[in-house]
């Protein structure tokens, strides 16, 4: 879409293409947490990467899924929010735990293979339906309400926290 169209977002990215960025970022901040040795490098980064995780949880349950339900893809949608409830809880232990633990390392693992898996099931199919039947300025509007819920996270800080309240159950599909 060009920018300069009436009612357009300029240099918006679609929530689809700013989703999968997100999963490569995740991947690679959660492979270097796996990767580290060192127990203050290994905290930041859990920090940094919890932070993301969560942000990006959130947005898709807030926002992106619930605009996306009508999509004929509500059984994919149900499955990711139980695979989102797995990867809150492995984040909420690891926000218990120090990175000397024997535990640690392991969870971490486990974490990062999880949330792979999960990108996987998104981007293979979940996303190439919303593509196919949302149209781009639908999605580019999209994309900037992801953005935005995101920033609000961020800004409240330590985002990573609030998932400690979310391990009972998977978030509904509203
Ligand atoms: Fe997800
Ligand atoms: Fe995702």
């Amino acid at each position: 879409m060009n920018s300069d169209t009436p009612g357009a977002i300029p240099h918006g990215e679609d929530a689809v293409s700013l989703l999968t960025g997100q999963h490569r970022r995740l991947e690679a901040l959660l492979k270097a947490l796996v990767d580290s040795e060192d127990g203050g490098e290994r905290n930041a980064l859990l920090s940094q990467a919890g932070d993301e995780l969560a942000v990006h949880i959130s947005a898709e349950e807030q926002v992106f899924y619930p605009a996306v339900r009508a999509l004929r893809t509500e059984d994919i949608l149900l499955e990711s929010l139980e695979e989102h409830l797995s990867l809150k809880r492995l984040l909420a232990d690891l926000l218990e735990l120090s990175p000397g633990e024997e535990t640690f390392a392991p969870k971490c693992k486990v974490l990062e293979e999880q949330a792979r898996h999960h990108h996987e099931e998104e981007e293979e199919h979940l996303f190439p339906a919303v593509r196919r039947r949302m149209d781009a300025s639908d999605l580019q509007r999209l994309g900037r309400a992801v953005h935005e819920h995101e920033a609000g996270l961020q800004a409240a800080g330590r985002p990573r926290e609030d998932v400690r309240n979310q391990t009972d159950a998977a978030a509904p599909l509203t």
